[in-house]
């Protein structure tokens, strides 16, 4: 019995195989005596990609597709007949009597073929495992026509963007007209065969974005690519002149491709299984600065400006009407003639041009190749032919020069080049008539003067007013129990010395309609200096309101220090002040509300960090990196925040991340290196270790901070408790023993579900992080590294040396401040 089921069971299983097999061999294939009949559809060997017919969006026409077969959500890679749709169900895709693939109409009439003219009667068209179509035929069954040859919107792992320079032959893809409608639209995407090569996107025929030159292994106008990212990225020239463009990544075993949306956007997209969606990459153009020419030729575009057009130094507005306007398109012209235009009619032979230095740029549009080897080469080449405007010089891809009009110029906050833009010498203010400039300083000193007298005139009667309507305010609150700050005259003295001329005033009773007389329902925490309530201005919009505590004359000098450091800043990244209030007793200051709060108030909660996926965490990593750089290297002044935790870093309504509390920053000097003070602050756990023992800090002791924060945001947990692993260690020990034993991956937050290209990224940042909190502040690198390496600009990282373990300065005597902790002493430490 046993016996007689095992047989049948057997018999079936091979039944079944040999059927499968049948079908197999027959069903990725299309003859003319085998074809597909909507909505019949044929499968790759490997399962991978169907051909056949569907509908697109909401789309009722019918087309002859490729997509992938595994996944949820329909793609199609390829559309045959994409501009001739069919509008019922009565298509065929079949071979022709001329050996063409087509695709036929009820009526038999041909809506598409591949149009190879040749004759050959017996081909056939295999979908393969790449997704690519090719009509084979003749005696030797060769390759007459691919799909690949002819490619819709989707750029394919294993498929060829091809230009030629001579021929003007080119392989490119065409956008959609719409979601539902794959007709060709207006975008095109693929290679300007220059003399250096680049990838655009056109809108119909006008640039609309470019990737800068290929330097061999990158596009230099995009910062973000690098070998991670786009693994084996490559473009080649072949002997007749034909470039070609592909890329193939070193894991295959998930899917993804690089697609022209309808809106004209260029980029990867990746399947993400566990959500069952696609995921794009960044996408170009990205921002403003991304569209070609946005700000007009010689214009130079930086989003980190509120009007992100500014002409080149020594170029002025064409026409400055327009320009004001904010309508671009004419761009700048040039202020001074360089020497060779100027004619030499006073006698005197006109001085050399110079070059004014752009660094991080993308190079503009129409660069020259030349053959000079070096830098210096290059220079003098450009000096020595009147009709040089610019050059650079880059490793891998050498000289480039420019000639007519500089075109698409922008700034990067990392990566891009060296951009040197040649000026009148005079533009560089070397021999400016001294008269001239010292009358013009006494007559603008003077009338600054008389300014400044006539508002500090008006300002003291202000002052005087509203200090009498306070305090009647206060004196009637104080009836009703009203909590009143006791009187710091201290302050005062000192709030008079800081220019508040720049800062918005608000009035106090201003702020107490706002906040509902600072009622404890709206008080949102407690910051370093006194307690932060929201509250809602007449006009609407959403505040917070630091109020500073009576307590000691240290939260004076924070709350000092706070309105002089981040009056002068202002970056995305960093908390913005609206104004500040002060009357009677009463100092405030007045930020934007943020309404998720701070990172740690999710980071750390259960429930609330399911919301912070690794894309919004990596975000705010990245966020927080820009806010530091802007505060070490790019703002006017130079500052160390000094108290760099997750509660100091606030959540925007997109968790953007804002850097807040400057109450401890330092401003540097210009040239000082590292500063000693004798009253060390900040937060224990988060402090690096010559900080915390010998009170020096600089540069990187925030990047300890910061390298301690990145662990936290990627395992999920404080890096000062100690119950999360068995053996009682903390953050930076635990970390540091994982990676040891070549564990990382046990580090990860398990609340986090990871793709692979999340996998390498959190991998990257594991390390960093590690880097970051070396012992020896010579070891952790600068912010703009970072920055690079989490980019992964820098692929190779150098392996970490041992964390300090701030956890063992016991001893010291500490005093509570807020939820800091300011170690009063330095001299009880007892080493490691
Ligand atoms: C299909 O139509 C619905 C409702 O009009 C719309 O919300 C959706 O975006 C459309 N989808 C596409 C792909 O156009
Ligand atoms: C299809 O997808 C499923 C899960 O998404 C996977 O387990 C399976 O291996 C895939 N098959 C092929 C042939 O790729
Ligand atoms: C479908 O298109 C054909 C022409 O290709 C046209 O003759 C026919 O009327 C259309 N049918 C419908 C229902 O629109
Ligand atoms: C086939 O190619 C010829 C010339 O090469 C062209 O004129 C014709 O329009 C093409 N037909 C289709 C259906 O693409
Ligand atoms: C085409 O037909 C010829 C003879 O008629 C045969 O030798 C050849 O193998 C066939 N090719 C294919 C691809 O079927
Ligand atoms: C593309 O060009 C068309 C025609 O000039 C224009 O109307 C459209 O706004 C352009 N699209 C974009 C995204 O700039
Ligand atoms: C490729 O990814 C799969 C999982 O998606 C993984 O198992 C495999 O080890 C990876 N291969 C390489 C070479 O990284
Ligand atoms: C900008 O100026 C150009 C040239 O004067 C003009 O053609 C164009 O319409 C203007 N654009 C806008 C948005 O005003
Ligand atoms: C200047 O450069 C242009 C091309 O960049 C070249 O055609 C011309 O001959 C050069 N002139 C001199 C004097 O070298």
């Amino acid at each position: 019995m046993e016996i007689g089921s095992c047989i049948f069971m057997a018999a079936l299983r091979l039944l079944l195989c040999c059927f499968c097999w049948q079908l197999g061999a027959a069903v990725d294939t299309i003859t003319s005596s085998q074809y597909i009949k909507d909505p019949e559809a044929v499968v790759s060997a490997g399962n991978k990609f169907k051909l056949g017919f569907f509908s697109p969006g909401n789309s009722t026409n019918r087309y002859v597709g490729i997509w992938y077969s595994n996944i949820s959500v329909t793609t199609p890679v390829w559309i045959a007949n994409r501009n001739k749709p069919l509008n019922d169900s009565s298509g065929i895709m079949t071979i022709s009597e001329d050996g063409n693939i087509v695709v036929l109409d009820g009526r038999k009439e041909i809506l598409w073929s591949s149009n190879v003219s040749n004759g050959v009667s017996n081909s056939s068209a295999q979908l393969t495992d790449d997704g690519n179509v090719i009509l084979r035929g003749g005696e030797i069954g060769n390759s007459l026509w691919q799909s690949f040859q002819e490619p819709s919107d989707t750029f394919m792992l294993k498929m060829r963007l091809t230009a030629n320079r001579r021929t003007g032959k080119k392989t490119q893809i065409t956008s959609w007209k719409s979601p539902s409608d794959p007709s060709v639209g207006s975008f095109s995407s693929g290679i300007e065969p220059s003399s250096i090569p680049e990838v655009f996107v056109w809108n119909d025929s006008r640039p609309f974005w470019r990737s800068g030159p290929w330097n061999g292994q990158a596009f230099i106008g995009i910062p973000e690519m690098n070998s991670v990212y786009l693994n084996g990225y490559n473009l080649v020239q072949d002997g007749d002149g034909t470039f070609s463009l592909s890329v193939g990544l070193a894991n295959e075993s998930y899917i993804t491709n690089f697609a022209l949306s309808y809106e004209g956007r260029f980029g990867e997209m990746y399947w993400d299984s566990a959500n069952e969606r696609w995921e794009h990459k960044k996408q170009y153009p990205g921002d403003d600065c991304d569209i070609y020419g946005k700000c007009g030729p010689f214009g130079f575009c930086n989003t980190q400006n509120s009007l992100i057009c500014r002409c080149l130094k020594g170029f002025e507005p064409k026409n400055s009407d327009e320009w004001n306007r904010r309508n671009w398109t004419n761009g700048c012209v040039r202020r001074r003639e360089l020497k060779c235009e100027r004619t030499q009619s006073d006698g005197q032979v006109p001085k050399e041009d110079e070059f004014l230095k752009l660094d991080k740029v993308k190079v503009p549009d129409f660069s020259e190749w030349s053959s000079s080897a070096s830098e210096q080469n290059c220079k003098d080449e450009c000096l020595n032919n009147c009709s040089c405007i610019a050059y650079s010089y880059h490793t891998g891809i050498g000289c480039m020069l420019w000639r007519g009009k500089l075109t698409d110029i922008r700034k990067f906050s990392s990566g891009g080049a060296n951009l040197y833009v040649r000026l009148a010498d005079l533009e560089f203010g070397k021999n400016r008539d001294m008269k001239a400039v010292i009358c013009i300083t006494v007559v603008t000193g003077a009338i600054i003067v008389a300014v400044g007298a006539f508002f500090w005139w008006r300002r003291m009667a202000k002052y005087r007013e509203r200090k009498r309507e306070s305090e009647r305010i206060l004196s009637s609150r104080r009836k009703k129990g009203y909590p009143i700050f006791f009187n710091g005259n201290l302050i005062q003295e000192s709030m008079n010395q800081v220019k508040f001329q720049e800062l918005p005033l608000f009035k106090l009773q201003m702020l107490i309609a706002a906040t509902d007389y600072f009622d404890a329902a709206n008080k949102l925490g407690e910051g370093g200096f006194g307690p932060v309530y929201r509250g809602n201005l007449p006009d609407g919009q959403e505040i917070a309101v630091k109020r500073l505590s009576r307590a000691s004359g240290q939260g004076q000098e924070e709350f000092m220090n706070e309105v002089v450091v981040i009056s002068e800043l202002q970056h995305k990244n960093l908390v913005r002040l609206l104004g500040c209030c002060v009357e009677g007793d009463e100092k405030m200051l007045v930020y934007e509300y943020m309404p998720n709060k701070s990172l740690d108030a999710s980071l750390f909660d259960p429930v609330r960090k399911e919301v912070l996926d690794w894309k919004k965490r990596f975000n705010i990593v990245d966020g927080i990196c820009r806010g530091l750089l802007y505060l070490h290297r790019d703002s006017r002044l130079r500052i160390i925040h000094r108290d760099l935790k997750p509660s100091n870093i606030l959540l925007d309504q997109e968790l953007n991340p804002k850097i807040s509390d400057f109450g401890m920053a330092r401003i540097f000097g210009g040239n000082e290196d590292h500063v000693k003070t004798r009253r060390v602050v900040g937060t224990y756990g988060y402090m690096s270790p010559e900080y915390a023992m010998h009170g020096r800090f600089s540069e990187k002791s925030d990047v300890f901070s910061f390298g301690v924060l990145l662990l936290e945001i990627v395992s999920g947990r404080r890096s000062t408790k100690i119950d999360g692993n068995e053996q009682g260690l903390n953050l930076l020990e635990f970390a540091w023993k994982l990676w040891n034993e070549g564990n990382a991956p046990a580090l990860v937050d398990p609340a986090l579900t990871l793709d692979q290209y999340s996998k390498v990224e959190i991998f990257r940042c594991i390390h960093v992080g590690l880097l970051c909190v070396q012992e020896f502040a010579k070891d952790r690198p600068a912010i703009s590294t970072i920055i690079s390496m989490l980019n992964s600009e820098i692929v190779d990282l150098p392996l970490p040396n041992n964390p300090a373990y701030t956890e063992r300065l016991i001893g010291l005597h500490t005093e509570r401040r807020g939820d800091s902790i300011n170690f009063v002493s330095t001299t009880l430490f007892t080493g490691r």
